[in-house]
Formats: structure tokens, sequence, C-alpha cells
């Protein structure tokens, strides 16, 4: 049984006290609310204030990215024994934005995500298609390399830490939501590959978010389709009442 998985990206916001607030008040309303797991992922100079309120409240603490390397001449980079030991739970890896702006490829977010399980991480591995590649029908091509070069040498047993958001980059941060049924076509596809690179109950366990505009308004429809378990959310994760939204879609 796949537990639904409402994971925030905070991206380039929230100040160290935002973020304790923020998660302060986000623990008062989830109260012992049990039916999906719930992550919020600060900016690295926020971790240690949010580490400090999340301990006891369940929200799991989330990194939005971590260098390739353990220790040494790594000049802005976070290591994931920093990450350890400050309490975080998650890595996100491969975050289009990662891919986009900073040139990351399949082979570098592979060696991030081996060397994160090495350290105890659960990862979400982000995956997805520019407008571009939709437009000329190669959907399915780039999320297979992405998940095939994202997933090299990870073991069948690793893949219980590993979470895959599918997050077509036309619609990050633009308003646009793929269509439920869009976004269900290309989970099932995802599915297919983690089948013919693993098996077919890995490919049933595996947790598949989706991402791309999320809100309270649509994550009711999202969450409804069969192959999406969650959601990696952006904009609507920064206020408490928007990503609370998400949580409880159930009861939108
Ligand atoms: P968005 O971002 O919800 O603001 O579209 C999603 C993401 O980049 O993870």
């Amino acid at each position: 049984m796949r537990k639904t998985f409402i994971a925030g990206n905070w991206k380039m916001n929230m100040l160290p006290a935002e973020a304790s607030a923020f998660i302060e008040e986000l623990a008062g309303k989830l109260g012992n609310y049990s039916d999906a797991r719930v992550m919020v992922a600060p900016p690295f100079t926020s971790i240690p204030s949010a580490a400090d309120v999340i301990k006891g409240t369940g929200i799991l603490l989330g990194a939005q990215n971590m260098s390739d390397e353990e220790a040494g001449a790594h000049t802005g980079e976070v290591s994931p024994l920093m990450l350890k030991d400050l309490g975080v739970d998650v890595v996100i890896l491969g975050h289009s934005e990662r891919r986009m702006i900073y040139g990351e490829n399949d082979a570098f977010i592979n060696r991030k995500v081996k060397l994160a399980l090495k350290h105890g991480f659960e990862v979400i591995l982000c995956v997805g298609e520019t407008l571009e590649e939709r437009e000329s029908g190669k959907v399915e091509a780039v999320v297979e390399e992405q998940l095939t070069g994202g997933l090299n040498e990870i073991s069948e047993e690793s893949l219980a830490s590993i979470t895959i958001a599918y997050e077509p980059v036309w619609a990050i941060g633009t308003g646009k939501t793929a269509t439920p049924e869009d976004a269900d076509n290309v989970h099932a596809f995802i599915r297919k590959i983690i089948d013919k690179l693993y098996s077919s109950s890995a490919a049933e366990e595996i947790v598949i978010q989706y991402g791309g505009s999320v809100k309270p308004e649509n994550s009711a429809e999202l969450m409804a389709k069969e192959n999406i378990d969650g959601a990696l959310v952006g904009g609507a994760s920064l206020k408490v009442d928007s990503f609370f939204g998400i949580i409880n879609y159930a009861k939108a």
C-alpha cells in the first residue's frame, strides 16, 4: 500500500524565523494527522531553525540539494555529513531548476543519489520534460532516460528509500498544471520503466509525486488518480493555509 507523500519545496524563500514559525503553525494544524507523510524543504540556511522545532511533529525535514562529495575543496557546496548532522531526513535531487539553471546531468545526479542513500537519507528524484520536448513527442524518452540515468546501479532494496517526482518543467511555477489524466499517464509510464528496471512489485510499491502548480484547488483531482501518490509543491507550500489545504485535500 503506497502512502501519500506531500512535500513542500520552499526553494530560495523563508528566513530562519519564518521557517520555524511556519512549521509550528503547520504542526498545530496537522495535530496527529497521519493520512499522508508530510515534508518541508527549507533553504540550507533555514534548516537549523526548522530542525529545532520539527522534532516530534512527525513532519519530515528535507533539503533541496546536496553535494556529490562528502568533504573537501567544493566551494559553495553542502555535504551529506552536514545535512545528516542537522537532522535532515530527505533530499530532493535532480530538480529541473538544478538541471536547467545549474547544468546538472543524470550521471551527476546519480552520484548524489548513491551518496544520499549511503548516508541513510530518503531521496526525492525529480524527472520531467520541457515544453519543447513535450511538443515534439519526447515525454516518454526523456522520462525514461532521466530515470535510467538517475537510478543507475541503485539496488531494488534501496528503491524503498526513493520517491519519484514527476514534474513537467512547463508546469512549474507557471500556473499551468498537467491535466490529471496526462499526469496519470506519465506516472503509469514511470511504473512501467520501474518494472523494466526492477520488478512488478517495485513498480507497484514506488511512490510517485506529481509536481507543477499544485494548489488546494487541484490537489483532490490529482490525488484521486490511480498512479499519483502525492505532490511536490513549490509556490503553494509557502503559505501554511495553502500547503495545509493540499495536504488535507480529501476534505478540501
Ligand atoms: P510549483 O513548483 O508548485 O511552484 O509549480 C513545483 C516544484 O518546482 O517543485
